[in-house]
């Protein structure tokens, strides 16, 4: 079979090749793949920036495709199925947190931008039937950890105030389009006008701009503050989203581009009763619900740029460069 294989001793880390596939086990299906869809963490581990990672691994946690071939156990799929695919592997069974054993589809193990994966049977689900192979490949790893990030640890009302930081990214389109449909009062920041146009037409009430010195200044001043928070950025901007948190308020962080904070705000943590709450990817049970919430609400990811496999490092850069709106999809 032939994928995206992270390569460092490359000039472009990665190359698109060749490579033996593996025999398909009695409870797995294999997927000829439709549409993949990039996350941040492909390119982390193109630049050495995730854990555990070595090279001659297929990239991708994001897939949508068509069963190609079952396993002599699995019964309730059957070749021409469409699907899309879970990323996440051995969560475990506490819902509050994954287990020692926790994986993502596309390092350690074979990813998805290939022309086949093959995966445990229990990890692919029905495809929407409302979306694009593009648009369904773009949903499983972003909008899993956008939907528990909102959800099982923010807790969401709609009588929040929200704030998703970073509107341009692929989990942050889809916790603003799902908090909107929570009902929820939903503000982004980004560094983008048009990027804030986007997020309006799609139901936010307002944008601000992170680049702009006073932007917190401003929200405080305009709407008081945010119940919940959600953020994959964290950094020194951390202290920031502690600022513009009202009182009693939630700040669910799930990445961190701009690495660490320096510094802390502790007292006004303590004082205003805020919440400062981690959140990763998700359970099979959060999977579930997020796609439960997809279906019912008919919602559509929104996708940047689709390349072909064979440029598959301009997509690289592309997300490196942080030029995207939403999802940076990839076809065979
Ligand atoms: N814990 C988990 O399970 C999990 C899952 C997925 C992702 N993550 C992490 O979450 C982060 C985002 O992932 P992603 O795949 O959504 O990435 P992505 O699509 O590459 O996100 C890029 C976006 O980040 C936003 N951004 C950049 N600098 C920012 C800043 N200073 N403040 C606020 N936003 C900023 C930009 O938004 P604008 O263009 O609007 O300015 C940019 O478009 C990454 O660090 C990733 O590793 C963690």
């Amino acid at each position: 079979m032939k994928g995206i294989v992270l390569d460092r001793t490359l000039p472009g880390q990665i190359d698109f090749r060749e490579i033996p596939e593996n025999q398909l086990q009695a409870d797995q299906v294999k997927i000829r793949i439709k549409a993949a869809a990039l996350n941040h963490r492909d390119e982390w581990c193109r630049q050495g920036l995730y854990p555990n990672i070595s090279d001659g691994v297929i990239l991708g946690s994001d897939g949508a495709g068509v069963v190609e071939a079952v396993g002599s156990q699995v019964t309730n799929w059957k070749v021409g199925d469409e699907v899309i695919i879970n990323p996440a592997l051995f969560w475990g069974n506490d819902q509050r947190v994954q287990s020692r054993d926790f994986q993502i589809i596309g390092m350690p193990s074979h990813g998805t931008l290939a022309d086949f994966i093959i995966v445990s049977s229990d990890r692919i689900f029905p495809k929407p039937s409302h979306l694009s192979w593009e648009e369904a490949a773009s949903l499983p790893l972003a909008g899993l950890t956008a939907y528990r990030a909102l959800v099982y640890q923010g807790k969401i009302q709609a009588s929040d105030r929200v704030l998703i930081t970073g509107f341009g990214g692929g989990v942050a389109q889809f916790a603003a389009q799902f908090a909107i449909q929570k009902g929820a009062s939903v503000y982004v920041s980004s560094s983008s006008s048009e990027k804030i146009q986007k997020a309006e037409a799609l139901g936010a009430i307002k944008g601000f701009n992170y680049k702009e010195a006073n932007w917190v200044e401003k929200a405080l001043e305009e709407m008081g503050g945010f119940d919940l928070i959600i953020d994959g950025a964290s950094g020194d901007q951390l202290n920031q989203l502690i600022k513009v948190a009202r009182p009693g308020g939630r700040i669910v962080i799930y990445g961190a581009t701009l690495g660490n904070p320096k510094t802390m705000e502790a007292r006004r943590i303590f004082w205003n009763q805020l919440k400062i709450i981690g959140s990763t990817m998700g359970s099979d049970e959060d999977f579930k619900s997020m796609l439960d919430f997809v279906n019912q609400q008919k919602i559509h990811p929104l996708v940047d740029q689709v390349f072909p496999f064979e440029r598959a490092k301009e997509a690289f850069d592309r997300m490196r460069a942080g030029d995207q709106m939403g999802k940076i999809v990839l076809i065979p």
